[in-house]
């Protein structure tokens, strides 16, 4: 009855159970491709220096557009969110007027192709921390996304970089050497696999000659067989 409701022929065979989990799991398909994705790129992660200015990115995407979409940028400081700044887009192409709450910060996405990003000028290490983007579309029935970007202020970047590329070095180096030593350790034990292999062909031999001589068998063959070599 559901898939006549819906206008769609199914196959009888089946269960009908299993056609309606099909549209209902092709509904929620379509109903999360729908959905609004706040986007921070593909690395959430910055590390800086003091002193420098950084953007921390997000933009937004929803296939079924966007209309007085909320949205704003927050900062974790030490368990309570404070707002960073805030603003309502009206529609995809409009450059919407931002709220700025923390200092040293600037709106510079101008919503330019969904662009929600923020700059923050002059860092000071008090910056380090969690940055949630955040995005509430009024046409999904203010259901809330968000995005977590992470700010890291250090010292000095060099000295990071270095322990960075000593750690990727040692550990590339360390999974050749593994590998190496895997590849290394796999000959040997095949090699001491067919060892055995060839020492346990040479005990049945040996063990299957013992048998035969204990059975008396062999015995006339061993006698017989130094017999041509006399001759
Ligand atoms: C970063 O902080 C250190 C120590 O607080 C300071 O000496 C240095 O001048 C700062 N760097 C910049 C670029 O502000
Ligand atoms: C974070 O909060 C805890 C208690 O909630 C406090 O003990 C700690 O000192 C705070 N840390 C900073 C850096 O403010
Ligand atoms: C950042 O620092 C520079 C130099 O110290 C200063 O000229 C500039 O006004 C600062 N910018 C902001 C937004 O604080
Ligand atoms: C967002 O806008 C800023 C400032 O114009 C720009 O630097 C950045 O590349 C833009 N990001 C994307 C994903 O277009
Ligand atoms: C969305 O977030 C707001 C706070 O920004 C909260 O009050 C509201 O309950 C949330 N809605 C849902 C559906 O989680």
């Amino acid at each position: 009855m559901e898939v006549q409701w819906l206008g769609v022929e199914f196959p009888r065979p089946g269960p009908p159970h299993r056609a309606v989990g099909l549209i209902f799991s092709m509904l929620l398909g379509a109903w999360s491709a729908q959905a609004l994705e706040m986007l921070v790129g593909k690395i959430p992660f910055l590390q800086a220096v003091n002193g420098s200015t950084v953007m921390l990115p997000c933009s937004y995407a929803s296939c079924i557009g966007i209309e007085d979409l909320y949205f704003n940028w927050q900062f974790n400081d030490n368990g309570t969110m404070q707002k960073v700044c805030d603003s309502v887009i009206a529609s995809e192409t409009s450059v919407p007027k931002v709220a700025i709450y923390r200092e040293r910060v600037e709106f510079v996405g101008m919503n330019r192709a969904n662009n929600i990003s923020i700059l923050l000028w002059n860092i000071t290490f008090e910056d380090s921390g969690e940055y949630t983007c955040f995005g509430r579309n009024p046409k999904e029935k203010g259901r809330n996304h968000s995005a977590i970007f992470h700010l890291l202020v250090v010292d000095e970047l060099k000295v990071v970089d270095n322990t960075l590329t000593i750690m990727i070095a040692s550990a590339v180096g360390g999974a050749i050497a593994a590998l190496m030593g895997f590849m290394l350790l796999k000959n040997f034990t095949l090699y001491v696999l067919s060892k055995l292999e060839e020492r346990n062909k040479e005990c049945l031999v040996t063990s299957s000659g013992i048998d035969n001589t204990e059975n008396g068998l062999s015995g006339s063959k061993a006698d017989s067989k130094p017999t041509p070599k006399k001759k």
